[in-house]
C-alpha cells in the first residue's frame, strides 16, 4: 500500500446543498451515501449494477471551458462519491416534495397511474426530469430512450410513457382521452349501439401543472467557481483500505499512472463498479482523470473524426450523429453503424457515464461498439510519459494478445475513426434476449472493400462479439475470400470458413451453443445481403439488387413509441359527486411515490444498536454439512455473532420449512447462517470467511425429469374427471399427443425481502416490519422460531415493492431468520437481501411439464382430453400443493371437453423452494391447453382460433369439477376481441405479408380465459377491518390485506367514503399490522379488494347504522356535528368488519365442488413480427378484453390487466432462468434476467374493460389482480403463428414442439433453413451443457 498524505476534502452538492466530506472513502457509492449518511432514502436500491435505474439521479457538471452546464442521468449505485467533485447532484427530493411543491413530472406520473408499488418511481422521474432539464419539450422518441434503462415490474409502463408524452409538444397522447379525435376510428371503438357508455380518460390532463423550466434551481455558483480556479491541483481521497487520486492535468495523470501501473482509471466505472462489486475485485489505488478536458474533444479532419477517450457513450452519440447529419452518406458508414448500436446499448444512465475509452480498454466479450470500431479501421491514440504513438483497434488487439496491447504506463487519449471510401462497407449487428439494454448474445462489426468499381474483395474484416472469452476477428475467413466476387458461392464458402474458425464449444459459458452459431452465418447472411444492396445502389446495371422478398431482413425492429386506448364504463351521471366508486382515482401514495416520500422498510431510520445481516448460503444442491467454521468471521472488525441453527430456541423446520439448514443441504441458496455486524459491508465480508466443508449425497435431483425417475414428489396426485375417457378415445377421429415444457419465473419485484427485526426487550416480545402479503404467516413462523405465543410477535406491514405473490411464505421465513438473530444478539436487526441473494433464495414461479392424449372429431370438435401436469416444486412444500389444485381445476380453462381427465402433481427436487406467482399455475397450465388446442387445428387444417371457438363452453354449464357458471361474459369479450382488433382482416394482411417476406413474418393469435379468484376453502376467505372515527371527523381505516401496489388501500378509501358518505379526504389508511387485525388471510389470489372490501363495508356500515338516529334528527347537519353528537350521546365510534368469506369447497374424493367464487372472463389478441434470421421479435399490437363487472377504480384495474399482461409476456418471451446441471442459478440480477423494458410493451395497446354483473361481490366488481397474467399467452401463440409461417414456407410441415419461453433462442432454431442445417452439432452424451431446463 503506498503512503499517502492526508485526505483532502471532498465537496460537491446534493440538491442544492453543500456537502463536504472529510473523509471521503473511495469504496463508498453515491447510492450508500445518499441513503445512509445524507438519509435521502428516495433514491432506491434494486440491483446494485446500474441494470434497474431505482438508483437514477442527475449529475451537473460546469465545463469552464464552453461555459455550459451538462446535466446526465446516472445510477448511483455505480458513482463512486470521490468522482462527484465539482458536481452537483439532484435526486428525487430535489426535484419536489409533498412538503414544498411537487414537479410538474412528478405531479403527471401520478396522475397518470405511472405508480404502482412505486419503487421504481424516483427513478423513473429522475430520468423524465433530467431529460426535461435537456429538452423541455420533447420528441416522444426521447422519452423512450429516457426510459429505456428503468425497469418496472408492476406497471406494464404504458402510463409512464403516457406521462412522459404529456410533455411532448403535440401531445401524441391519444386524442380521444381530451377532446378531439382519436387516431383509431371513434365510433366504431364507442359501443354506441350497447346500452353503457365507455369512457377512456382516466386523468384529467387540465390539471395538470405546467412545465417551468425557468423555476428550476440553479447550478451552484461555487462549483462554477471552482471549477473555473485557475489553481486546481491534485485531489487524494484516502479511505479505509483504498486511494483515490484525482489528476490535475494530463501530465499529471501520466505521472501517476506510471507510479501506479496497476490502478484502474476510473471513468464511468461502469465496468470497473460491477466487478469489484460482484466477483470481488480489488484495487489499493484508483486514479481518476474523468474531468481532464485533454480527454474531451471531438476533432474532425478530411479522413476522419478524432474523439476524446474522456467523451461518454452519450455524447459520442451526439457527436456521431452531427458527424452523420454534416457529411455525406457514403463516408459515414461505420458512424451509422456505431449510431445503430449506441441506441440499444443500455440504458440512458449507462451511456451517459461510460466512456469511449472505457469501452475501448475494458474489451468486453460483449461490446458492441469494438467490433465496429475494428471493422471500420479506427485506430487508438495512446500517450505515456514516454511519448504518444498509435495502434490499430484490430484483432489482436480486442483478442488481447500481449503485443496489440496498451503498454501499462499508458493511457488511451481519443480513438481515431476514418471515413469510409465509396467501395468500402461497414455495418453492425447485435441480437439480444430484449431489444435494448441488453447485453448482445452475439454481435458483430463487418467491413468489405471492393476493387474500385467491382464486386471484388480487395479487404474483408468480421469481428464476433460473445462467441468466446474476447471478441473474435475471423481473420482466416477473411484472407480466404479475398479476390473473391460478393456472390452467393462466395457466401456460402464464408459461413462455411466462419464455422470452422469461430468454435464455441459445446459446454460453452453463456450456453445457447447451436444458436450462437447459427447467428454467426446469420448475422453474416445479413450483411451479404446489406453490401449486395448497396452494390446495386451504387450500379443497378452491373450488381443485381436482392430479392424483393430478402428486403425486410436488413432492417432491425425499429423501437416505436407506443400508442393504444384504454377503454371502461362510465360513471353513472346521477351518482353522487362524491362518490368516488367507479372513478378512477390515482393511487392513494401516486404522489408520494413519486416524490420519492413513500417509506419503504430501508428507507425506516436507523435504530440505536442496530445490526446488519448477510447470509451465508449452500453451494451444493444436496449435501451433508461436514463443518461449519465461522472463526475468521468472528474475528474480522464490526462482527458481532454467526448465527446458525442452534440458535434457534423453537422450531427451526416449521411444516417442512426449514429456517437454518442443519446437518444437511437440499438446495444451492439455501441459509446456513446469518453474519450480524455493525454495517453491511463488515457482515457481507465475514460472512465469505465463514468455511463449510459438505459431503455430497445422492441423488441430486434437478429437473422435473429427473424427480420422475425417481420417484420424487411432494404431494399426492391430484385429479379431476368426467365422462368416460377410455370409451371416448376409442371414438374419435384422431388422436394426438405431445407435451410441452414451461419454464419458470423469477418475481424481480423491485423492493427487494426487506426485514426490521426488533426484539422488545421484556416478554419476549418481538416486533417486525416488513414488505409482506401474509403478516400473520411471519407472526406463526416467527413465533414457531422463537418458541412464543403468537401474541408476542407484532408484524408491520405498510407497503411493498411489488410481490406477485413472492411475499407470501418467503417472508415468514426470512423474517424467522432475522428474528432468531435478533433474539441471540439482543439487538435490532436489518436484513435486507441483495437481489442476487433475493433471486437465489427465494425462487419463483414453477416450472412445468405438461402431457397430453387429445381425442378429437375432424371438424375439430374434442371429444376427449387426458392430461398431465408435473411442477418442479423444489426442496421444501412451500405453496406446491396448493398450486397443483388451482392448475388441475382450471387448466379446463374455457374450454368444454365432455371426457376430460386431468392429473397434477408436485415434483420434489434440490432447486430452491417454488411458491406463489400471479396466477399460481394457471398461466403455465393453460398453455398446455392452447398448445394441444393448437396441435388439433393444425391437424384438421383449421384455424387455431376456430378449433377454439368450436370447443368454448357456450351456455350456462358445469366445470369438470361441476361448478356451475355462466359463460356469457367469455363469449363477449372473445367475440368483441375478433371484432374491434378486426382479427380476421389483420391475418389476411399478416398472410400477404409473409408471402411478400421470408426472412420476417407475421404471427396472430387470440388466446379465450376462464379465471377465476379466490381459494377452495372458506375459510380463507374470511377478512376483518377495524374503523375509528375520531373526533375531528377523521376516519383511520385497518383491514387485513396488504398493499403491494396494486391500490387495495386506495380502493378501501373509496368504499369507506362511499359507505360512510364522506369525501375521500376525510378517509386515512396507514399500516397493515397484526395488532389491529389479528389471523388475517394472505392477500393474493385477486380477492384482496373482494374480501377486505366487504369487511371495512360492513365496518362502515356498523358505524352508519349507529350514527342514523342521530343523522335522523339533525338531517341537515354534518358529519363533524354528528360525531360530536355521537360522542355526547357514548355511542362507540369505532367498529369491527367482518367478512365470513365466500361460501367454497372442493371435495377432493368426489372431484367436485364449487371451488370459487365466481369466474373472470377475458380475451387477447395479439400481432407480431419475427426475424426469422435472428430470433428476435417485435410485438406490434395487443387488444385485451376483460370482464370486470363493474371497476371500483378502473385506472387501477387496468393498471393491474396491463401490468400483468407485460408480466405474462415476460414470462412466455424473454424472461430465462438459467441453472447448471448442478442446481446452481445463473440467473441472478438485471443483467441476465432480462424482464420487459419500455421497449418491449405493444406498439398498439387496446385495453378495454368489459361490463357484466358480479353481484356476489362488493359493487359487483370483479378480482383482477392475476387475470391479465394469461393473456400474455396470446403473444407466445402469434410467436408460433409466425414461426409456423416461416416453417411451412421453407417445406417443413410437421409439427413441433411448444414450449415457453419462446426466446429469440428457440424462435431462431425452431425457423429452420440452410443456416441452421451447416452448423456442427455435438452428441449431447459426449459433454455437459452450461445450462439445462428445469421444466
Ligand atoms: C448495466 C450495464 C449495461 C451495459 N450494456 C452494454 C451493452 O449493451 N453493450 C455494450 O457494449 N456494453 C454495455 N455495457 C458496458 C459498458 O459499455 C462499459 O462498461 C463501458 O463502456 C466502460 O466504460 P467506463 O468509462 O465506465 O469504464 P470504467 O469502468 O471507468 O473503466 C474500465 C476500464 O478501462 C480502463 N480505462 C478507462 N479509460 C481509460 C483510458 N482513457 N485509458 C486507459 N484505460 C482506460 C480502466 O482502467 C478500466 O480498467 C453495460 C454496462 C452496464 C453497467
Ligand atoms: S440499483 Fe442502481 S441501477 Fe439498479
Ligand atoms: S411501480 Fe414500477 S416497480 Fe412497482
Amino acid at each position: 500500500m503506498p503512503y499517502l498524505a492526508n485526505s483532502d476534502e471532498l465537496i460537491f452538492f446534493v440538491n442544492g446543498r453543500k456537502v463536504t466530506e472529510k473523509n471521503a472513502d473511495p469504496e463508498i457509492n453515491l447510492l450508500f451515501y445518499l441513503r445512509k449518511v445524507l438519509r435521502l432514502t428516495g433514491t432506491k436500491y434494486a440491483c446494485g449494477g446500474g441494470g434497474c435505474g431505482a438508483c437514477t439521479v442527475m449529475v451537473s457538471r460546469y465545463n469552464p471551458k464552453t461555459k455550459k452546464i451538462h446535466h446526465y442521468p446516472a445510477t448511483a449505485c455505480l458513482l463512486p462519491i470521490c468522482s462527484l467533485y465539482g458536481a452537483a447532484v439532484t435526486t428525487v427530493e430535489g426535484v419536489g416534495s409533498i412538503k414544498t411543491r411537487i414537479h410538474p413530472v412528478q405531479e403527471r406520473l401520478a396522475k397518470c397511474h405511472g405508480t404502482q408499488c412505486g419503487f421504481c418511481s424516483p427513478g423513473m422521474v429522475m430520468s423524465l426530469y433530467t431529460l426535461l432539464r435537456n429538452h423541455p419539450e420533447p420528441t416522444p422518441e426521447q422519452i423512450m430512450e429516457a426510459l429505456a434503462g428503468n425497469l418496472c415490474r408492476c406497471t406494464g409502463y404504458r402510463p409512464i410513457i403516457e406521462s412522459g408524452k404529456t410533455f411532448c409538444v403535440e401531445s401524441t397522447v391519444c386524442q380521444i382521452k381530451g377532446s378531439g379525435k382519436c387516431c383509431m376510428d371513434q365510433e366504431e371503438r364507442s359501443f354506441v349501439n350497447r346500452q353503457e357508455k365507455m369512457c377512456t380518460k382516466l386523468y384529467n390532463e387540465d390539471e395538470f401543472q405546467p412545465l417551468d423550466p425557468t423555476q428550476e434551481p440553479i447550478f451552484p455558483p461555487e462549483l462554477i467557481r471552482m471549477a473555473e480556479n485557475p489553481n486546481k491541483r491534485r485531489l487524494t481521497f484516502q479511505g479505509e483500505k483504498t486511494t483515490w487520486i484525482t489528476p490535475v492535468t494530463l501530465d499529471d495523470l501520466l505521472e501517476q499512472r506510471a507510479n501506479y501501473p496497476k490502478a484502474p482509471l476510473i471513468m464511468g466505472n461502469t465496468a470497473v463498479g460491477p466487478r469489484i462489486k460482484f466477483t470481488d475485485e480489488f484495487h489499493p489505488v484508483f486514479l481518476s482523470p474523468l474531468g481532464l478536458p485533454e480527454l474531451h474533444f471531438v476533432n474532425p479532419t478530411d479522413d476522419g473524426v478524432t474523439i476524446g477517450a474522456g467523451y461518454s457513450l452519450a455524447q459520442l452519440n451526439d457527436a456521431l450523429h452531427f458527424i452523420v447529419s454534416e457529411q455525406p452518406k457514403e463516408k459515414t458508414k461505420t458512424f451509422r453503424a456505431l449510431l445503430k448500436h449506441l441506441r440499444t446499448l443500455a440504458g440512458a444512465q449507462i451511456k451517459n457515464m461510460a466512456t469511449l475509452g472505457g469501452h475501448v480498454v475494458s474489451r468486453p466479450n460483449y461490446s458492441d461498439l469494438n467490433p465496429i470500431l475494428a471493422a471500420g479501421n479506427a485506430t487508438i491514440n495512446l500517450v505515456s510519459k514516454e511519448g504518444e504513438r498509435q495502434i490499430p483497434l484490430n484483432g489482436p488487439f480486442l483478442e488481447r494478445s500481449p503485443e496489440a496491447n496498451l503498454k501499462t504506463e499508458e493511457i488511451v487519449l481519443s480513438v481515431y475513426i476514418p471515413y469510409c471510401t465509396q467501395w468500402h462497407f461497414v455495418s453492425g449487428f447485435r441480437l439480444a434476449q430484449r431489444q435494448e439494454n441488453a447485453f448482445a448474445i452475439v454481435n458483430a462489426g463487418m467491413s468489405v472493400k471492393f476493387e474500385d468499381g467491382t464486386n471484388i474483395v480487395k479487404d474483408l474484416q468480421m469481428f464476433y462479439g460473445s462467441v468466446g472469452p474476447t471478441i473474435f476477428s475471423a481473420s482466416q475467413t477473411c484472407k480466404q475470400l479475398i479476390g473473391r466476387q460478393w456472390d452467393d458461392q462466395m457466401l456460402s464458402d464464408a459461413c462455411r470458413l466462419v464455422l470452422d474458425e469461430i468454435c464455441i464449444p459445446p459446454a460453452a459459458r453463456g450456453g445457447m451453443v447451436e444458436y450462437r452459431r447459427t447467428l454467426i452465418t446469420s448475422l453474416l447472411f445479413k450483411f451479404y445481403l446489406k453490401v449486395q444492396r448497396g452494390l446495386n445502389e451504387m450500379n443497378p446495371k452491373k450488381f443485381p439488387d436482392i430479392p424483393e422478398k430478402f428486403m425486410s431482413a436488413l432492417e432491425d425492429f425499429p423501437i416505436e413509441t407506443p400508442q393504444g386506448i384504454q377503454m371502461f364504463q362510465c360513471v353513472d351521471p346521477y351518482q353522487s359527486p362524491q362518490d368516488p366508486v367507479g372513478h378512477p382515482v390515482m393511487h392513494q401514495s401516486a404522489i408520494k411515490h413519486a416524490t420519492g416520500e413513500a417509506v419503504f422498510i430501508d428507507d425506516m431510520l436507523p435504530l440505536d444498536q442496530e445490526l446488519f445481516l448477510a447470509v451465508v448460503t449452500s453451494t451444493r444442491a444436496h449435501a451433508k454439512i461436514i463443518s461449519i467454521d465461522i472463526s475468521e468471521a468472528l474475528a474480522l472488525p464490526g462482527v458481532v455473532d454467526v448465527i446458525t441453527a442452534k440458535d434457534v430456541p423453537g422450531d427451526n423446520n416449521h411444516h417442512g420449512e426449514i429456517i437454518y439448514a442443519q446437518n444437511e443441504v437440499i438446495c444451492v441458496g439455501q441459509i446456513i447462517c446469518t453474519v450480524a455486524a455493525d454495517t453491511y459491508a463488515h457482515a457481507k465480508e465475514a460472512a465469505k470467511k465463514v468455511k463449510i466443508t459438505y459431503e455430497d449425497i445422492k441423488p441430486m435431483i434437478i429437473t422435473i425429469k429427473q424427480a420422475l425417475e425417481h420417484n420424487s414428489f411432494l404431494t399426492v396426485e391430484k385429479k379431476i374427471e368426467q365422462g368416460n375417457i377410455e370409451q371416448a378415445f376409442k371414438y374419435v377421429d384422431q388422436i394426438i399427443e405431445g407435451e410441452v415444457h414451461v419454464e419458470g419465473q423469477e418475481h424481480f419485484y423491485m423492493e427487494t425481502q426487506t426485514i426490521l427485526a426488533v426484539p422488545k426487550g421484556e416478554d419476549k416480545e418481538m416486533v417486525l416490519h416488513l414488505g409482506t402479503q401474509f403478516p400473520t404467516h411471519v407472526q406463526e413462523y416467527v413465533a414457531a422460531a422463537l418458541n412464543v405465543p403468537r401474541s408476542r410477535i407484532t408484524c408491520h406491514m405498510k407497503r411493498a415493492g411489488g410481490a406477485f405473490g413472492g411475499k407470501v411464505t418467503k417472508p415468514a421465513l426470512l423474517g424467522a431468520v432475522s428474528a432468531v438473530a435478533a433474539n441471540k444478539t439482543g439487538r435490532p436487526i436489518r436484513f435486507i437481501l441483495e437481489r442476487g441473494d433475493d433471486m437465489l433464495i427465494t425462487a419463483g414461479r414453477h416450472p412445468l411439464l405438461g402431457k397430453y392424449k387429445i381425442g378429437f372429431m375432424n371438424n375439430g370438435v374434442i371429444k376427449a382430453a387426458d392430461v398431465e401436469y408435473y411442477t418442479n416444486g423444489g426442496c421444501t412444500p412451500d405453496e406446491s400443493e396448493l398450486v397443483i389444485e388451482f392448475i388441475v381445476l382450471k387448466s379446463e380453462n374455457a374450454y368444454y371437453i365432455p371426457n376430460f381427465r386431468c392429473r397434477g402433481r408436485a415434483c420434489k427436487t434440490n432447486l430452491p423452494s417454488n411458491t406463489a406467482f400471479r396466477g399460481f399455475g394457471f398461466p403455465q397450465a393453460t398453455v398446455v391447453v392452447e398448445a394441444y388446442i393448437t396441435a388439433v387445428a393444425s391437424q384438421c387444417n383449421l384455424l387455431p382460433e376456430e378449433v377454439k371457438e368450436i370447443n368454448m363452453y357456450k351456455r350456462i354449464s358445469k366445470t369438470a369439477h361441476k361448478q356451475m357458471f355462466n359463460p356469457e361474459p367469455l363469449q363477449r369479450c372473445w367475440k368483441e376481441c375478433l371484432e374491434k382488433s378486426s382479427f380476421h382482416a389483420r391475418r389476411l394482411a399478416a398472410e400477404e405479408f409473409n408471402t411478400n417476406n421470408y426472412w420476417k413474418k407475421r404471427g396472430l393469435a387470440i388466446v379465450p380465459m376462464k379465471f377465476t379468484i379466490g381459494i377452495p376453502m372458506a375459510y380463507y376467505n374470511q377478512a376483518a377491518a377495524l374503523v375509528h372515527i375520531y373526533l375531528d371527523g377523521s376516519v383511520l381505516v385497518t383491514h387485513g390485506g396488504c398493499e403491494l401496489g396494486q391500490g387495495l388501500n386506495t380502493k378501501m378509501i373509496q368504499v369507506a367514503s362511499r359507505e360512510l358518505n364522506i369525501p375521500q379526504s376525510y378517509v386515512h389508511l396507514s399500516e397493515t399490522s397484526t395488532i389491529t387485525v389479528p389471523n388475517a388471510v394472505f392477500t393474493a389470489g385477486s380477492m384482496g379488494t373482494d374480501i377486505n372490501g366487504k369487511a371495512v363495508q360492513n365496518a362502515c356500515q356498523i358505524l352508519m347504522a349507529r350514527l342514523q338516529p342521530i343523522i335522523r334528527k339533525n338531517s341537515k347537519g354534518k358529519w363533524e356535528d354528528w360525531i360530536a353528537k355521537a360522542f355526547e350521546e357514548s355511542i362507540s365510534l369505532s367498529a369491527t368488519g367482518y367478512f365470513k368469506g365466500y361460501q367454497t369447497h372442493m371435495d377432493w374424493q368426489k372431484e367436485e365442488g364449487d371451488a370459487y367464487p365466481y369466474f373472470v372472463y377475458g380475451a387477447s389478441c395479439s400481432e407480431v413480427e419475427v426475424d426469422c434470421l435472428t430470433g428476435a421479435h417485435k410485438l406490434l399490437r395487443t387488444d385485451i378484453f376483460m370482464d370486470a363487472a363493474f371497476s371500483i377504480n378502473p385506472a387501477l384495474d387496468i393498471g393491474q390487466v396491463e401490468g400483468a399482461f407485460i408480466q405474462g409476456m415476460g414470462l412466455y418471451t424473454i424472461e430465462e432462468l438459467k441453472y447448471s446441471p448442478e442446481g446452481v442459478l445463473y440467473s441472478r440480477g438485471p443483467d441476465d434476467y432480462k424482464i420487459p423494458t419500455v421497449t418491449e410493451i405493444p406498439e398498439g395497446f387496446y385495453v378495454t374493460l368489459v361490463r357484466s354483473r358480479n353481484p356476489i361481490a362488493i359493487y359487483s366488481s370483479k378480482g383482477l389482480g392475476e387475470a391479465g397474467m394469461f393473456l400474455g399467452s396470446s403473444v407466445l401463440f402469434a410467436i408460433y403463428d409466425a414461426v409456423t409461417a416461416a416453417r411451412r414456407e421453407r417445406g417443413l410441415t410437421t409439427a413441433f414442439t411448444m414450449s415457453s419461453p419462446a426466446t429469440p433462442e428457440l424462435i431462431r432454431m425452431t425457423c429452420m433453413d440452410q443456416f441452421t442445417d451447416m452448423i456442427p452439432r455435438d452428441d449431447p452424451s459426449t459433454f455437459t451443457p452450461w445450462s439445462i431446463h428445469v421444466s
